[in-house]
């Protein structure tokens, strides 16, 4: 169980592992449900035995304490004795004491006494999760918990810049527009990528991952095909494409609801009858071809092409009743009449069939040319009927022309260019060959290796080109000049998200093992360094000047943000970390371990030197969250269990048995998912995971939360009632592993998980002021607020 890691089975998108037997994922739904449970008992019955020397500790005073009640309020509370009762009556004590006039007392606990049961609830509140009962004590300065109305916040999300480009897994899907935008796409956003001016739109009407893009031959509209995707509920959703203006960003077509299955592979739009059809390959076993026409939005013609995977389908250029597929082992050459389709197989002949046509193009004589596996531009022409051999009535044939020798490895790309010359882009060699029409090489270069291979190439103007990598990124150049990366992310799974104390920076760490620093301001990737582990947490120290980073073993380190020197290094167990958090003087540095420890360690020198304080024993399953107290000596701390346990690190890192001695407490930041000012932000029925981060606002006023179902809220803060009314922002295709604000609240960072795509939103409109104003001083920790409640006479 990885419990808040893991429960993404939303979105398996970014793979292609749609064959995975059923039954194997049967059997692991199963075991994970089984190890879930165990996880379960197991802390209940630490919770049992954390009761039960909770119940020794307090026997003396409960005591004593039955006296004070036999004495004070015997009619009222004899009929209930529960351990919360019995702290309850303490408070009562001590106020009556304060009042210190018996009849005037009396009277007041008569008039509790009719809404007794209404009062012992409101000292807390339970909260259950997978029918576990989880309780949050009231903070004292709320008086009528009941009465508390939740609303949502008056402050909003704006996409404000998306990092990263979906290369990794898609084809094909880097285009430049007329107006100077790339166009690509990450996650479920399609991004239009101004050059020169280096500014952002984006496209946002798809419900799931964007899988395929292509350009309408005007050069504006723009179709996306999407994957299905499930619904909060797990119910899959319909894949479709859209075709839209990319001018006005309006949406012009839906296509393909109720047709397609699973997602849409690929798309292309017919050249001959100026982009009148588009045709599609979906995720379906059969991989149906399907042709379109874009300005009904009505199916003109379907057909099962293969159950082998298609990786490529396009008209021809020059009669769109001729459309090709390619894919795994062949190339298929399609004539649409009248409604029907007819397929014939490329003859690969003598030569040797490649394991897989990535690619194809048709030259400007009409040729069709393929990019495969074994390194091979092949050159298909159409060969009359070999009636000698095989026959009367025997029909002309697609066979290979020629064959160029162009990669080493796969050629993963083609791109003709104006002029007849071509393009080709090596999954291997990460070569990109400029070629003559009768496909002579002219030029050649490499891209550096930590972009990965060539994905595709858009030609920009003839000279200048786009080309998309493997690695996710974009690079901008020409053969003379060489390639600059202008967009760059993460390659794999992330989790690790930390902004700066004072800069607009933010830093990332993924299983990818990169460590990359964001200025947000630039919305540029500052810096990435790979480690020999992955990270899945970082936390800056409060001087900024440091961040430390999580490992995937239990190592930490610490970098300098200028140099990128490790200043420091340690190890705590042999599990992996969680949480990386600085006390807010900058003293302490908590480390949360999935081996269910938080270690403390003593800082000094700024953050260069770390000595271990001690080490906080007591949560039985792993640490998922913690934050600091205000003054720094204590934490507040969750677990994979859904506990919430305190902890007074200044006295030695002991364990607050009793909770609600820390319902009072100020934290200097908010991450704790479960805990009173939060428990709105949960759905009913949720089952405990499906919330992976939160973050309060600096300003405290809001909470932003990252969801399973690749959604970010923004909620009020504090939220302390079930169901609190949320903002929801699409955009994300899969789970939202992180969310956290900038240090001035200017902007939140979101990071989706396996999308591998980074979201940067301005925190817009919600004006100043405290929260606090709002619903009475929720995390105030005065004293006066144990005044009892005003009489009312
Ligand atoms: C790019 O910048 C130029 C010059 O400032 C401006 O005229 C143009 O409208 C900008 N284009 C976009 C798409 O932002
Ligand atoms: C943080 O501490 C270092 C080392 O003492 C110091 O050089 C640096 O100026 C400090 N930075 C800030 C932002 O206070
Ligand atoms: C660590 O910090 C505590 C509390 O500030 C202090 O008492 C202790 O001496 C420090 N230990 C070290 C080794 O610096």
């Amino acid at each position: 169980l990885t419990g808040f890691s893991q429960f993404c089975t939303i979105n398996v998108s970014a793979d292609s592992s749609a064959e995975f037997p059923d039954r194997v994922s049967l059997m692991e739904v199963r075991l994970q449900a089984q190890e879930d449970e165990i996880t379960l008992l197991k802390s209940s019955l630490a919770d049992a035995l954390r009761r039960i020397r909770l119940h020794d500790q307090l026997l003396p005073i409960l005591k004593q304490q039955l006296i004070c009640l036999y004495v004070d309020i015997q009619p009222v509370f004899t009929w209930k004795l529960t351990l919360i009762s019995v702290l309850w009556c303490s408070r009562v004590r001590r106020n009556s004491e304060k009042l210190g006039n018996p009849e005037r007392q009396r009277k007041r606990l008569d008039k509790k006494a009719a809404s007794s049961a209404n009062l012992l609830t409101r000292q807390s509140i339970k909260m259950f999760i997978r029918g576990r009962p989880i309780t949050m004590y009231i903070p004292s300065n709320i008086q009528n918990y009941e009465d508390l109305k939740m609303e949502p916040p008056s402050e909003r999300l704006e996409l404000d810049w998306v990092y990263g480009y979906r290369g990794r897994d898609c084809r094909a899907n880097l285009y430049f527009l007329p107006s100077g935008e790339a166009v690509y796409f990450i996650a479920c956003v399609v991004v239009l990528y101004h050059i020169n001016n280096r500014t952002q739109r984006h496209y946002r009407k798809h419900t799931d991952c964007v899988r395929c893009l292509t350009l309408h031959p005007d050069k504006v509209r723009v179709a996306s095909g999407q994957t299905a995707g499930v619904d909060k509920d797990g119910k899959p959703l319909q894949p479709c494409v859209h075709i839209w203006d990319s001018t006005t960003l309006v949406t012009l077509q839906q296509i393909g609801l109720g047709t397609f299955q699973r997602g849409v592979a690929s798309v292309a739009f017919s050249v001959a009858d100026s982009g009148a059809f588009l045709c599609v390959i979906d995720d379906s076993n059969e991989h149906m071809l399907s042709v379109w026409d874009c300005n009904k939005g009505t199916k003109h013609a379907e057909v099962k092409s293969t159950n082998e995977a298609v990786f490529a389908v396009d008209f021809n250029p020059s009669d769109s009743t001729n459309i090709i597929t390619c894919g795994k082992s062949h190339v298929y050459f399609w004539t649409l009449n009248t409604g029907q389709f007819t397929k014939k197989q490329g003859i690969f002949g003598k030569y040797k069939k490649p394991k897989f046509i990535q690619c194809f193009v048709f030259s400007l004589t009409g040729d069709v040319l393929t990019g495969d596996s074994e390194g091979n531009i092949l050159t298909w022409g159409k060969s009359a009927a070999d009636v000698k051999t095989l026959g009367k009535g025997a029909k002309e044939t697609f066979q290979i022309m020629r064959q160029t020798r162009a990669h080493e490895g796969s050629v993963f790309t083609l791109c003709t260019l104006q002029g007849g010359g071509l393009l080709s882009g090596g999954g291997k060699d990460r070569k990109i060959i400029r070629w003559s029409a009768d496909l002579a090489p002219e030029r050649e270069c490499e891209i550096p290796e930590k972009y990965g291979a060539v994905r595709t190439i858009a030609d920009v103007d003839g000279e200048e080109l786009l080309v998309g990598t493997t690695r996710n990124a974009v690079l901008r150049g020409t053969f003379s000049d060489g390639f600059v990366a202008i967009v760059q992310g993460h390659v794999d799974e992330m989790w690790g998200l930390a902004t700066h104390p004072s800069q607009n920076i933010f830093l990332t760490c993924g299983h990818d093992r990169q460590v990359c620093l964001w200025n947000t301001e630039e919305h540029k990737l500052d810096w990435c360094i790979t480690l020999e582990e992955y990270g899945l947490c970082a936390g800056f120290c409060p001087n900024g000047s440091v961040v430390s980073v999580g490992l995937s073993t239990g190592r930490w380190m610490v970098l300098d943000l200028l140099t990128r020197e490790v200043v420091s290094e340690s190890t705590d167990g042999n599990e992996q970390l969680s949480v990386m958090r600085y006390s807010p003087d900058g003293s302490f540095l908590a480390v949360g371990s999935h081996d269910n420890f938080i270690y403390i360690y003593n800082v000094t020198e700024s953050g260069r030197r770390y000595t271990r304080f001690g080490k906080c024993n007591g949560h039985s399953s792993f640490i998922t969250h913690l934050d600091w107290s205000k003054d720094g000596k204590y934490i507040m701390s969750n677990s994979g269990d859904y506990e919430i346990l305190y902890w007074d690190i200044a006295a030695g890192c002991k364990l607050l048995r009793n909770r609600y001695e820390s319902k009072d407490r100020e934290w200097a930041s908010y991450t704790c998912v479960l805990g009173f000012h939060v428990m709105g932000v949960w759905l009913e029925g949720s089952d405990g995971t499906d919330i992976n981060a939160l973050c309060r606002s600096h300003s405290e006023r809001v909470v932003a939360v990252a969801d399973d179902f690749c959604k970010v809220h923004l909620f009020q803060y504090p939220c302390p009632k079930p169901k609190a009314p949320s903002h929801k922002y699409d955009g994300h295709g899969s789970h939202v592993t992180n969310v956290c604000f900038t240090h001035s609240d200017s902007h939140l960072l979101s990071m989706g998980g396996k999308d591998t795509c980074i979201l940067q939103w301005r925190v817009m409109g919600g004006g100043s002021g405290d929260s606090r104003e709002r619903l009475g001083s929720v995390s105030a920790s005065s004293t006066s607020t144990n005044s009892p409640e005003p009489a009312t006479s």
